[in-house]
């Protein structure tokens, strides 16, 4: 059985989505740890909630070595899933983890991404932009931002009465439906 963290700063609707697949059904993984660098955020309450516990660390405790990998060592954490963590991930753990990291962007990469490009900034560029479509992209996670392998893209139209609030409607929609299962495509 793998064994997952998630490392979350905000809402936690993927993170909530994912723990529910895995620890509720039978798909080769668990989520073992929720990592948040934010306290109140709102990923902190629905995972605690799912009985998974929540290690709420300062971003200089997560560029902490020694602290940090105490964390993943005591809960045995062999992959781990970003879904809205908003600090660049220090590069002792992207070498620990190479190969057994993913990232959601919540646009067809490499369009809308790098510094600045998150959350609602990017649903606002999209629709500044005009594009007919957009989408999500799941990712290998390099020292890179936004870089890394692409594992799986899936794309949704856009009309011209789309606003940034309705395309992060879809894009939720896309995340919901399809990150759980690449993960287990891709790990389990
Ligand atoms: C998602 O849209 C994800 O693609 C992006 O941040 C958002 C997080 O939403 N990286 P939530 O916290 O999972 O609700």
């Amino acid at each position: 059985m793998r064994r997952i963290a998630i490392f979350a700063s905000g809402n936690g609707s993927n993170a909530e989505n994912i723990i529910r697949y895995f620890n509720e059904g039978d798909h080769g993984a668990v989520v073992a740890l929720v990592v948040c660098n934010r306290p109140g955020a709102g990923v902190i309450g629905r995972s605690e909630r799912l009985g998974v516990p929540v290690s709420v660390m300062s971003a200089a405790e997560i560029r902490d070595a020694d602290r940090m990998m105490k964390v993943m060592d005591e809960y045995e954490i062999d992959i781990v899933v970003l879904a809205g963590f908003l600090l660049m991930i220090p590069a002792f753990l992207t070498e620990r983890y190479h190969d057994r990291m993913v990232n959601i962007h919540p646009s067809l990469l490499p369009k809308f991404g790098g510094k600045g490009m998150y959350g609602r900034h990017v649903h606002e560029a999209v629709v500044a932009a005009g594009e007919t479509e957009t989408g999500i992209t799941i990712h290998l996670v390099s020292d890179e931002c936004d870089g890394g392998r692409i594992v799986f893209q899936a794309r949704v139209g856009l009309t011209p009465d789309d606003t940034p609030e309705s395309v992060e409607r879809k894009i939720h929609e896309l995340e919901r439906v399809h990150f759980p299962c690449v993960i287990e495509e891709t790990f389990c």
